[in-house]
C-alpha cells in the first residue's frame, strides 16, 4: 500500500482519481482549498479509513509523508482561472515549487497534471509532444497557459538538477460526472442548457474542433503514467483523438437530452484555439493505453449525472 497525495483532490478529476486510488488499495490524502472543488465530491469517501481530506492551499509549503504525489490543484476553466489570474499563476508556479520541494524532501514520485493549453493556438495538428506550442504570453488566458508551461519547466529542472522522479501528463479536454455545472466548459454548458431548455450558446461559427476524453479513461492513463519506469518522464499527451466540431457536439447533446433548446451564436472569446486534437502515439506505446469510452456513451453518463444534480436548488431545471 502506498501513501498517495492528490492535490486538487476534491475537484472533478481529482475526486475520481481519489476513488480509483482507494479501489487500488492505496492510502489517499486528498488536499484542496475548495476554490472550485467541493466536499460533496468526496463526501462518500470520508468513511473510508484509508482516506483523509485536508484543507490547504498549495501556494504554501506542505509537510507530509507520502510516496506519490498527483499535482492537480489549479482552477481549470477560463471563468475560474480568470477570476483571480495572479492567484492562478501562483497556484501553477508556487504550487509546483512547493509540491516539488515536498517530493524532494520525502523522495516521492510526482506527477503533474499539465494541459493541452501549453500548445496554445497550435500550428501543428494533431499536437505531438515535441511541438513547442504557440502561446500568447500576455493575454487573458496566459495566467493558466504560461503558468502550466512554467510548471513543466520546474518539473524538468527538478528532474535534471535534483534527480526527482517526475511525470508530466498533458491533459486534453476531459469531461464527465462532477464537472462544475456553471464553469463555462463546453460539455457541461451544453448539457445544462439543454436540460434546462435554454438556448445553447455556440461561440464562433461552431466549426472549431475539439476532442473530448471521458474522465475514467483519463484517470486510468494517469495511474499508468505514475506506474511507468523511473526513466519515463513524459510529457505525454492524454486525450481522445476523435475530433468533433462544436456544432456536432451541440447536436449530439440535443439528441441525447431530447431537448427543445435552440442554438444561438456569440463571438469567439480571446485566444480561443481553432483546433485541438492529441496525437496519442506515445501513450499507446508506453502505457498500452487508448480511450475506451466514446463520446455518445460518455455524454449519456454525464447527462445522467447532471439530471441527478438538478435536485440541487441553484441548478433547478425549468419545467
Ligand atoms: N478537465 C480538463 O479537461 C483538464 C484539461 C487539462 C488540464 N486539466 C488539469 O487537471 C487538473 C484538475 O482539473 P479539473 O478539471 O478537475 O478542475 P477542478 O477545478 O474541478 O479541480 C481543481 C481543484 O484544485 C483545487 N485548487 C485550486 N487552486 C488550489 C490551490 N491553490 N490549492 C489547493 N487546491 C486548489 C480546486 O478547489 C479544485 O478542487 C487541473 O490542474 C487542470 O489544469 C484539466
Amino acid at each position: 500500500m502506498k501513501k498517495v497525495l492528490v492535490t486538487g483532490g476534491a475537484g472533478f478529476l481529482g475526486s475520481r482519481l481519489c476513488e480509483r486510488l482507494l479501489e487500488s488499495g492505496h492510502d489517499v490524502l486528498c488536499l484542496d482549498n475548495f476554490f472550485t472543488g467541493s466536499k460533496a465530491n468526496v463526501a462518500h469517501l470520508t468513511g473510508d479509513p484509508h482516506f483523509e481530506v485536508m484543507r490547504h492551499d498549495i501556494t504554501f509549503p506542505l509537510y507530509v509523508e507520502v510516496d506519490e504525489i498527483y499535482n492537480l490543484a489549479c482552477p481549470a476553466s477560463p471563468i475560474h482561472y480568470q477570476f483571480d489570474p495572479v492567484q492562478t499563476t501562483k497556484t501553477a508556479v508556487h504550487g509546483a515549487i512547493n509540491m516539488l520541494g515536498l517530493a524532494k524532501r520525502v523522495k516521492a514520485k510526482i506527477l503533474q497534471a499539465s494541459t493541452s493549453e501549453v500548445y496554445g493556438d497550435p500550428l501543428v495538428h494533431p499536437q505531438v509532444e515535441s511541438y513547442w506550442g504557440r502561446v500568447n504570453p500576455i493575454g487573458v488566458r496566459s495566467c493558466y497557459d504560461e503558468g502550466k508551461r512554467c510548471a513543466e519547466t520546474l518539473f524538468f529542472d527538478y528532474w535534471r538538477q535534483h534527480n526527482i522522479r517526475v511525470k508530466v501528463v498533458r491533459i486534453f479536454n476531459t469531461y464527465g460526472p462532477r464537472m462544475h455545472p456553471n464553469d463555462g466548459r463546453v460539455v457541461s454548458n451544453f448539457i445544462v442548457q439543454a436540460l434546462k431548455g435554454d438556448d445553447i450558446t455556440i461561440y464562433g461559427d461552431g466549426r472549431q474542433t475539439r476532442s473530448f476524453c471521458y474522465v475514467d479513461d483519463l484517470v486510468e492513463a494517469m495511474m499508468r503514467v505514475m506506474a511507468t519506469a523511473d526513466d519515463f518522464t513524459g510529457p505525454v499527451n492524454i486525450g481522445n483523438p476523435n475530433e468533433f466540431t462544436i456544432m456536432e457536439l451541440a447536436e449530439k447533446v440535443l439528441k441525447l437530452t431530447d431537448s427543445p433548446s435552440k442554438l444561438i451564436f456569440k463571438p469567439l472569446p480571446s485566444d480561443d484555439p481553432q483546433q485541438r486534437r492529441p496525437d496519442i502515439a506515445l501513450a499507446r506505446e508506453t502505457l498500452n493505453w487508448a480511450p475506451t469510452i466514446q463520446l455518445e456513451e460518455g455524454l449519456r453518463r454525464t447527462i445522467g449525472y447532471f439530471r441527478d444534480t438538478a435536485r440541487v436548488p441553484q441548478f433547478a431545471l425549468a419545467g
